[in-house]
């Protein structure tokens, strides 16, 4: 199994539409997908259809009050750890035990055997739970949206998993994903052209695939439907199925 964070403490930057897209096209190659939310916002439970009462979620997780097999709810969108309005006001009692940090990387391994892929979707903060991500990862992507300070924003979330590989050395940044991208917008144009040289001298890759602004995205989301099973040809399933391709290449030549 592979563990791939979602990751940038900036909002609105498409961190709930990448994992979104990533695990219905890894799910559309025939893969084995797990979705965690762990976002106390729920957008990605709420758009899976999953529920938050009357049964565990990440909330009952890391309280260790079940199991993680007991956690993952089976929806018409595929297998997801659900997150929990209530998981907002409690992230610093989590934060304060050194132990809480590693409890999802050592439960992600009961069920190693089951799924292919498990995507983390983080909140747009760093704290516990996106460290928490990290920790159990084996590699994050970054979403970037074109704006001004987006690549300041950038040093942060790096140093983030700087930190977080004292714990796990293996953590890799499988790449920074330029999203919501319109060509026909200056400043997109050059963040755009800059980035790949500014991931040259930071020591970041930045993948080839930009995910071009979309209406269709929208639609998906409100309608809480698959975007690529209900909208196959727009351009944002055209760039998710090239970014899961140039993925799945960089995670073969990592495993040699
Ligand atoms: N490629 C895209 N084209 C148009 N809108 C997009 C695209 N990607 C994301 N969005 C929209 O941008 C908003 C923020 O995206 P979201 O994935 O929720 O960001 P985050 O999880 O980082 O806060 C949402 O309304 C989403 O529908
Ligand atoms: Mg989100």
């Amino acid at each position: 199994m592979i563990t791939i964070t979602i990751a940038n403490q900036k909002g609105g930057v498409a961190k709930t539409t990448t994992a979104l897209c990533l695990a219905n096209g890894l799910q559309e190659c025939g893969y084995r997908v797990l979705m965690i939310d762990m976002d106390p916002q729920c957008n990605t439970t709420t758009t899976y259809k999953a529920v938050q009462e009357n049964t565990n979620t990440l909330y009952d997780l890391l309280h260790e009050s079940c199991s993680i097999a007991e956690a993952i709810q089976t929806t018409e969108s595929g297998d997801i750890i659900s997150s929990d309005v209530h998981l907002a006001g409690i992230e610093g009692e989590f934060a304060a035990h050194i132990k809480n940090y590693t409890l999802l990387r050592k439960k992600l391994r009961e069920i190693e055997d089951s799924y292919d892929y498990t995507i983390i979707d983080t909140p747009p903060n760093i704290g516990f739970y996106m460290t928490s991500a990290l920790v159990a990862s084996d590699g994050v992507i970054v979403p970037l949206k074109a704006e001004k300070f987006a690549i300041d924003g950038l040093a942060q979330i790096m140093g983030n998993i700087k930190d977080a590989r004292d714990v796990n050395p293996s953590l890799k940044v499988y790449g920074v994903l330029l999203t919501v991208y319109d060509k026909r917008t200056a400043l997109d144009t050059i963040v755009h052209d800059q980035l790949p040289e500014i991931g040259k001298e930071q020591g970041f890759h930045v993948f080839n695939t930009s995910i071009r602004t979309c209406q269709q995205i929208k639609e998906a989301q409100s309608r809480q439907v698959r975007l690529f099973d209900e909208y196959p040809s727009c351009n944002a399933a055209i760039d998710y199925a090239n970014l899961i391709k140039e993925l799945l290449e960089i995670i073969k030549k990592e495993e040699k």
